[in-house]
């Protein structure tokens, strides 16, 4: 049998070992990369606890994406409007509509409405979007045409990469500052030498280093 089976081989087993788990290991991590929400949240639209629709409001109302989301101008976060600002037009219409019972429950109780997270970076990300707004870039680049959407649904994939790319080469995102929170706007033929006036104009000058999305 030893002449078979080697002595060397009993201490190349340990080796064999190691090296078939790091193959499992890195088929899981590859599995696990390739499907983890990065790659497969396009399309994400969950259920939320009132049928709102931005068709509806933003869309047939045309009511302004800042009338809600007050702070994507001034901050950080661009901000889920309490149940007061619904309050300033249900308080008069719709009061019968069964599909309103949540905000009024809501508005009675006090307690927020538990609208569901649909876009949401990892914590170890940072996003900002007033720097965003700053350099005139719409909505629309990042949320697709929201104004159309009975149920907000993520349209891109929020990664790394997707970033990056836009980081790399803005010029053809920026819009006409009128424009930020509009969906008829198309770029032209002169789209880049206008954006690039913008950009110098305002200095603007996305970064790629690390530290920049990652503090
Ligand atoms: C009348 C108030 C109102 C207006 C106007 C409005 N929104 Fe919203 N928006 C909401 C509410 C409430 C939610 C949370 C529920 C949901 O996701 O539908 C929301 C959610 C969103 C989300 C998803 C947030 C998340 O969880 O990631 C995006 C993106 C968004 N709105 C963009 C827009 C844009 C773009 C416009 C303008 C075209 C707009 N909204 C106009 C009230 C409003
Ligand atoms: C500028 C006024 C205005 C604001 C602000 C507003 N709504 Fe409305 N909403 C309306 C009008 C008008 C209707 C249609 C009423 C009707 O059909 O009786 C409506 C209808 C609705 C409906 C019923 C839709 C259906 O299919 O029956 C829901 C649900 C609703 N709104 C939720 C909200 C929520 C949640 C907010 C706050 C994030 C909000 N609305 C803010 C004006 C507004
Ligand atoms: C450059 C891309 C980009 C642009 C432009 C952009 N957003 Fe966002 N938005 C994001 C990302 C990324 C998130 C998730 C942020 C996080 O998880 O911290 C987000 C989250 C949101 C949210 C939910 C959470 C919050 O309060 O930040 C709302 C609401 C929203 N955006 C609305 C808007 C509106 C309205 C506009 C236009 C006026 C807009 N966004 C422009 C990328 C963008
Ligand atoms: C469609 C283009 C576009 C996309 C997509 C985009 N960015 Fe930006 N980003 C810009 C531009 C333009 C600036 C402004 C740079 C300047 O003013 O010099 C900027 C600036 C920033 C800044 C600097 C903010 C500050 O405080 O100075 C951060 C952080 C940032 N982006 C993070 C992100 C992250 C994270 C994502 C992806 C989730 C993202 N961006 C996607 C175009 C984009
Ligand atoms: C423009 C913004 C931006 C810059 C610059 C950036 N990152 Fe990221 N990074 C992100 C975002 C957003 C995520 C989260 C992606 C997701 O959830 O899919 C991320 C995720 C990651 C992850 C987690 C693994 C992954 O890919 O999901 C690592 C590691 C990472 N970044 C390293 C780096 C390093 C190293 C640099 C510099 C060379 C860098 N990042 C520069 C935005 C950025």
């Amino acid at each position: 049998m030893s002449q078979i089976f080697p002595k060397k081989i009993n201490k190349l087993l340990p080796l064999l070992v190691a090296i078939k788990l790091i193959v499992v290991v890195s088929a899981v991590f590859f599995i696990w990369y390739y499907f983890s929400p990065q790659y497969t949240d396009v399309g994400y639209r969950p259920v939320q606890p009132i049928a709102y629709s931005h068709k509806f409001h933003a869309g047939d109302l045309g009511i302004d994406c800042r009338y809600c989301h007050t702070g994507v101008e001034t901050g950080r976060f661009a901000q889920i409007p309490p149940t007061q600002v619904c309050m300033n037009c249900h308080s008069m219409v719709g009061k019968d509509n069964p599909k309103l019972a949540p905000l009024f429950e809501s508005w009675e109780t006090g307690k927020p409405i538990q609208w569901v997270r649909v876009h949401d970076l990892p914590d170890y990300s940072y996003f900002n979007h007033a720097a965003h707004i700053r350099a005139q870039i719409g909505c629309e680049s990042c949320h697709g045409n929201v104004s159309q959407m009975e149920v907000v649904t993520r349209v891109k994939p929020l990664s790394m990469g997707w970033c990056l790319d836009c980081h790399r080469n803005p010029a053809p995102h920026i819009r006409p500052q009128n424009m930020i929170t509009r969906f008829d706007w198309k770029p032209t033929d002169t789209q880049i030498t206008e954006a690039q006036k913008i950009m110098l104009e305002k200095n603007i000058n996305p970064k790629t280093e690390c530290s920049v999305c990652h503090r």
